[in-house]
């Protein structure tokens, strides 16, 4: 697909997608279920280093500390783990080199599991398996992020499987734009706080923390503010917000198969039968954006983009920004 080129090269837009992924975006622009109401900028092109100092300023990464009403009545601030994420491994450096691992189909025959498990830190997303794909996608977890459908639909078995075992879990859902906490507790996507609390106190030593939506819609203001066209007023993907929370626990980031490698495919899970080019392009997701934005600050040569679906990024605290 030539958007998919385009994307390599960091000039593709939405005019370039099928008639009805540009018509999804449509409806969801027209449809603003979040309520955002967007009064930044809307800049072109920045360089490389403009746009990770702006995101390193603009987008703090921070989760609930139970600080905050209406979780501070609820005793939140004893149910949270005692270190903030940003210090479980220690103050400063952290990790030298961490990997990010998408759940696209593309990550399919590319042997890159021996590669993936050589950093020292790796994320990976929602209900993506290590097991049977090895040799693709390799098998340590260090974060997992979930979205709120893990946590509260009974077919993701969340306090039972395996797969949300022996890491630090990471959850996030959409709240409103304007961040009002209390209605987004009376009012999440997918209940999230019951199976959170639960769980918290059936496995008290597993690291588990829940984004606060101020972080998730700082980053959409920031992709907002990096994109001239109007993006789909919902939250970045599950992608986005995993790569720039490693951004700031790590040195150096390799992201693998979030924009497209020349194994591109419609086939949306490297776990699943099920094809659709919104899982890749967006749909819901502002994914077009996030990833024009993240081949902005792409340090890694096209070379690596096409044979291995990777991104080498920056991380926070390295020099410069
Ligand atoms: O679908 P899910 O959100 O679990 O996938 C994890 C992340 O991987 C997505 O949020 C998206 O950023 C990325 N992804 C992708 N292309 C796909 C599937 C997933 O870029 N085909």
């Amino acid at each position: 697909k030539a958007v998919v080129q385009w994307l390599r090269r960091g000039i593709a837009s939405a005019g370039m997608l099928a008639p009805h992924l540009q018509k999804s975006m449509r409806d969801y622009l027209h449809l603003n279920r979040h309520h955002v109401a967007y009064r930044g900028l809307r800049r072109g092109r920045q360089s490389r280093r403009d746009v990770l100092c702006e995101l390193k300023e603009q987008a703090r990464l921070r989760t609930l500390d139970g600080t905050e009403q209406p979780f501070y009545g609820l005793g939140w601030d004893r149910l949270v783990p005692p270190r903030p994420l940003e210090q479980l491994w220690g103050q400063g450096s952290k990790f030298k080199s961490c990997a990010v691992v998408t759940s696209a189909g593309a990550i399919l025959n590319s042997s890159l599991g021996g590669e993936i498990d050589s950093h020292e830190a790796v994320l990976r997303f929602n209900a993506a398996p290590t097991e049977g794909y090895e040799n693709d996608v390799g098998n340590k977890t260090t974060i997992r992020i979930i979205n709120s459908q893990i946590l509260a639909r009974p077919r993701h078995r969340f306090n039972t499987s395996s797969l949300y075992k022996g890491m630090t879990l990471v959850a996030w859902d959409p709240a409103p734009y304007s961040v009002d906490l209390l209605r987004w507790y009376g009012n999440p996507d997918y209940d999230l706080f019951t199976p959170y609390e639960e769980r918290r106190r059936l496995h008290p030593t597993q690291p588990f923390y829940v984004l606060h939506p101020k972080f998730i819609w700082q980053l959409w203001d920031v992709i907002q503010g990096n994109t001239q066209e109007n993006i789909q007023p919902n939250p970045p993907s599950s992608g986005f917000i995993g790569i720039v929370l490693m951004m700031s626990l790590c040195e150096e980031v390799h992201v693998y198969e979030y924009i497209p490698s020349l194994r591109q495919t419609d086939l949306c899970h490297y776990h699943e039968h099920h094809y659709d080019a919104a899982c890749t392009l967006g749909a819901y997701h502002p994914l077009l954006f996030e990833k024009l934005l993240v081949q902005r600050m792409n340090s890694a040569s096209q070379h690596d983009l096409k044979t291995k679906g990777k991104v080498t990024l920056s991380g926070f605290n390295a020099e410069g920004g």
